[in-house]
């Protein structure tokens, strides 16, 4: 059992997490058009909170978590009409498993990416997954000094935008923006920016 399925049950009941969401969906809004034929893709979804932000901006919705728990959670919500009918629960690793054949106009992913040692192989995923003339939606931390998760943990302690950025185009991905400080997490009595970073499947 993973640390996140312990915690799934619980996750929504910290009302930063839900303002995060909320905060991080405006955003999107802002950054990219929606309309009710888009194919939503939430990475890394969690509990689904920023997929219950863009549900009624948004034509359909996919959510992937390799976390049970999590998943649990999310099947729950769509039962109960916290998240659309027919929005899909997937359990998915893009780190060891490969990309399942659907193809969507936007992918988003919130606080997930830190947690995957090799980044650019689950890039190139995400934007696999687009097609021509998707969008790509990445927030996460801004490259910190380790005290987000502390000791011991094994991920990113954030990134460098600029990296990441490049990353991104190294994947084939164009238009790439960044958003330095769309939130901050506070945490330890110490603030965390979230950038949102942007792009686009040519075509
Ligand atoms: C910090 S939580 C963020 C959850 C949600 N996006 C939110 O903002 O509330 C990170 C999530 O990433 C998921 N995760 C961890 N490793 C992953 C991977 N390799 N691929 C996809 N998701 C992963 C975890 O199961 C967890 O649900």
């Amino acid at each position: 059992m993973s640390s996140f399925d312990d915690r799934a049950a619980t996750w929504d009941d910290d009302p930063t997490k839900v303002v995060r969401a909320r905060t991080i969906a405006d955003a999107i809004r802002a950054a990219v058009p929606l309309t009710q034929h888009t194919r939503l893709l939430e990475y890394g979804a969690g509990t689904g909170l920023l997929s219950e932000e863009l549900a009624a901006d948004v034509g359909s919705i996919t959510l992937a978590d390799p976390s049970s728990g999590m998943r649990n959670v999310m099947a729950t919500k769509v039962e109960v009409g916290r998240l659309p009918a027919g929005s899909r629960v997937w359990d998915l690793d893009l780190s060891t498993a490969p990309l399942p054949p659907d193809r969507f106009d936007l992918v988003v992913s919130l606080m997930t990416l830190h947690h995957i040692p090799d980044v650019p192989p689950v890039l190139a995923a995400l934007a696999e997954a687009l097609d021509p003339g998707g969008r790509l939606c990445v927030a996460d931390l801004v490259a910190e000094d380790g005290s987000f998760h502390g000791e011991g943990f094994e991920g990113h302690r954030g990134f460098v935008t600029e990296d990441l950025a490049d990353q991104v185009r190294e994947v084939g991905l164009a238009d790439v923006e960044v958003r330095a400080r769309v939130h901050d997490v506070e945490k330890n009595r110490a603030r965390y920016p979230l950038f949102l970073l942007t792009a686009r499947r040519p075509g």
